[in-house]
């Protein structure tokens, strides 16, 4: 479910024309709807209903400081990666106590800025990063309250670039070797254990492998208990999917429903980091058509979006909907088209051979569903500056973060000693 529609034949966002924020805030750039955003954040909040569940939004997906504020305003916590995104959830204004440090490779100094802050709980990778928080924090005299993040060893049925549960993947401790980290863990100063972590993989469609993962956390939670540890929260990760063209994930509910029978009787606080399910649909990226071209046969419609906008097509093969800001004649003849964008590599291509009705220089399109992992994976690659965002809010709409300028994009550089000044020094 998602609040963009036609409406007398034109996309709106919410009650807002996108061809209306197009002629304000140029092409490309992000559009996201508020309404779509405490939509989906509500629906999984009703989904864990009952439950002793604390939602800790996933900044990674869409790290938009508005964002994240809608979703703070609404009681989301934060599940951040970096000292960027910790910085990011603090100054939108989420409490340091509901943010959860997760990642592989937490640096000492984002160890330490995020015992400074204060937060909520570190979701530990390996026994060399536990003894790096314990030393940290107990120069600080504080204790770091701690989940290790277990790897399951568990195939989420995803794509291979976002599985992270199986033994082979980088992420957790291998769950075998739990309880030996855990008792490590127990013997640092500065670490107090509070919890068990997993989070298997992004994208996943089906129930079958967060059961097959939940079960095993809980069988582990009974053995770390046994060993004497006061496991108090079980943070059960993000992952759950979209719906992108036509995929029929698990509903929230569905999901909550499963939680609630595994975890029956744990007497846990559980925590959860959803990011895609939450922001994926509240987002389109709307671009202008440049060129329209018949090549070898084909319908090539060449944007003005490119893969350094939204990486996922080029990355995973992933597919976007995506539709005319005006909405087509019911008979409109369709007709294979390929979808790119001008950047100068073959895999900058949105979509290809997809059906489109006719399309033509400056129409506008919206590709569907460019929410999560949308412009934060977003880049200066053939030097084209950052996309505008901005956010709409029933009737209206604000840009929230403004078009980089190519000054900006130069602006970190400067020329060597070597270079600066004249040609003629240092000629041959
Ligand atoms: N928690 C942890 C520890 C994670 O690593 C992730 C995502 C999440 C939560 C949120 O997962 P979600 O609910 O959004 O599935 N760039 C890829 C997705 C990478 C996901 C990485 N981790 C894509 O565009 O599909």
């Amino acid at each position: 479910m998602d609040h963009f529609a036609y409406r007398d034949g034109e996309l709106y966002a919410e009650d807002v024309a996108v061809a209306r924020i197009a002629a304000a805030v140029g092409t490309p750039f992000f559009c996201y709807s508020t309404a779509t955003l405490r939509h989906h954040y509500k629906v999984f909040g009703d989904a864990l209903a009952g439950l002793d569940a604390t939602v800790c939004y996933a900044v990674k997906a869409n790290a938009n400081l508005a964002v994240i504020r809608t979703l703070a305003w609404l009681g989301a916590g934060a599940d951040v990666v970096s000292g960027g995104e910790l910085e990011r959830a603090l100054t939108a204004g989420v409490a340091p106590e509901g943010i959860v440090f997760s990642g592989v490779g937490k640096s000492r100094d984002e160890l330490a800025l995020a015992l400074d802050a204060g937060i909520g709980q570190f979701n530990v990778e390996s026994a060399d990063e536990l003894a790096s928080l314990s030393g940290l924090a107990a120069a600080r005299g504080v204790a770091a309250r701690v989940a290790v993040r277990v790897n399951p060893d568990v195939d989420p049925r995803t794509h291979e670039k976002i599985s992270t549960g199986r033994r082979r993947d980088k992420f957790g401790v291998p769950w075998p070797d739990a309880r030996g980290v855990y008792a490590r863990a127990a013997a640092l100063p500065g670490i107090e254990i509070v919890g068990v972590a997993v989070h298997i993989g992004s994208q996943i469609v089906r129930l079958e492998p967060f059961r097959a993962a939940f079960e095993r956390i809980v069988d582990i939670v009974g053995e770390l208990r046994a060993d004497g540890h006061d496991i108090r929260r079980l943070d059960l990760g993000g992952g759950l999917g979209v719906p992108y063209d036509g995929e029929t994930p698990p509903s929230p509910a569905e999901y909550g429903e499963m939680v609630r029978e595994v975890t029956s009787g744990i007497g846990c606080e559980l925590v959860f980091e959803p990011g895609r399910v939450i922001v994926g649909n509240a987002g389109v990226l709307v671009s202008r058509v440049l060129y329209v071209k018949d090549s070898a046969g084909r319908a090539v419609t060449v944007l003005d979006a490119a893969m350094n906008d939204l990486l996922r097509p080029s990355l995973y093969d992933a597919r976007h909907a995506i539709a005319p800001a005006r909405e087509p004649a019911a008979d409109a003849e369709h007709r294979p088209m390929d979808i790119v964008g001008p950047i100068c590599e073959s895999g900058d291509v949105f979509a290809q051979g997809r059906p489109m009705p006719p399309v033509a220089a400056d129409d506008l399109l919206s590709i569907r569903t460019a929410g999560a992992y949308g412009a934060v994976m977003s880049s200066n690659y053939n030097s084209r500056p950052l996309a505008a965002e901005v956010l709409v809010d029933g009737d209206a709409f604000e840009i929230v973060r403004r078009r980089q300028t190519t000054a900006e994009m130069l602006a970190l550089e400067r020329m060597p000693s070597w270079l600066d000044g004249g040609r003629d020094r240092g000629a041959a």
